[in-house]
C-alpha cells in the first residue's frame, strides 16, 4: 500500500509520518500534485475540494490532504481557515497584538485530514484545546507553535517538542484516526 501526503510543509510531514509509522505505514511526501485550495470558511470543504481534484478517476494508491486552522475564541474563530495567510502576513506578532487586551485567551487547533483511494474519500478530524501565550516561546515545531499552550500544560508546543506534540496535537489525533481506518480497511 502506498500512501502519499500532498504537502510541501516539512513540519506537517514530519509529524504525520512519525504517527503513521506507529501503524506500520511509511508515508511518502508528494510535491508533484499541487494542493488546490478553494476559499471557504469550512476546513472540510477545502479538503474535499482538494481531494476531488486528485482522485478524479480510478486510483490504485492512497492520497492524503490536510488543512488546519487556529481558532481563537476572543477573535470569534479568527484566523481559522485563513491561518496560513494570516501567518504569512501579520504572523505571530500580529496575533499577539490583536490579543493584547484579550480577557479570554482560549483557542483551539483543528485539523481535517482527507484520504482518497481505491475505496473513495474519507475525512478524519482532530482538535486540541489550549490558550494563546502572551509572548512567543520555544524553537521547535512550526507556524503558531511558539504561542500555543495546550490545555493541561504551561509550555508552548514549540517548547514541548515533537514527542509531546505528537501525543496530543490536532494533527496527531486526525492522523491516528486515519491510521486506524487504514489498518482496518486496506
Ligand atoms: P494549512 O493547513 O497549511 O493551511 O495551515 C494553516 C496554518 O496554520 C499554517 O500555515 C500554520 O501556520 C498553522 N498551523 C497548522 N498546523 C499547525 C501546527 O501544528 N502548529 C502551529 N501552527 C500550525
Amino acid at each position: 500500500m502506498r500512501v502519499f501526503f500532498i504537502t510541501s510543509n516539512k513540519g506537517k510531514f514530519l509529524e504525520a509520518s512519525t504517527i503513521l509509522r506507529e501503524y506500520g505505514i511509511e508515508l511518502q511526501m508528494d510535491v508533484n500534485h499541487k494542493k488546490v485550495e478553494i476559499q471557504s470558511d469550512s476546513l472540510e470543504e477545502i479538503v474535499s475540494a482538494a481531494l476531488a481534484n486528485v482522485c478524479n478517476g480510478p486510483v490504485s494508491d492512497y492520497y492524503v490532504v490536510e488543512d488546519d486552522g487556529l481558532f481563537i475564541n476572543e477573535l470569534r474563530g479568527f484566523p481559522g481557515p485563513y491561518s496560513s495567510y494570516v501567518y504569512k502576513t501579520i504572523g505571530i506578532w500580529g496575533i499577539l497584538k490583536l490579543m493584547a487586551d484579550a480577557r479570554d485567551r482560549s483557542a483551539y487547533f483543528k485539523s481535517v485530514v482527507g484520504l482518497c483511494g481505491p475505496n473513495g474519500i474519507r475525512l478524519f478530524t482532530g482538535v486540541v484545546h489550549g490558550e494563546i501565550a502572551t509572548e512567543p516561546r520555544g524553537s521547535g515545531g512550526f507556524g503558531f507553535d511558539p504561542i500555543f499552550i495546550p490545555l493541561g500544560y504551561s509550555n508552548t508546543f514549540a517548547e514541548l517538542g515533537l514527542d509531546v506534540k505528537n501525543k496530543l496535537s490536532h494533527r496527531a489525533r486526525a492522523f491516528r484516526a486515519l491510521g486506524e481506518w487504514l489498518l482496518g480497511n486496506r
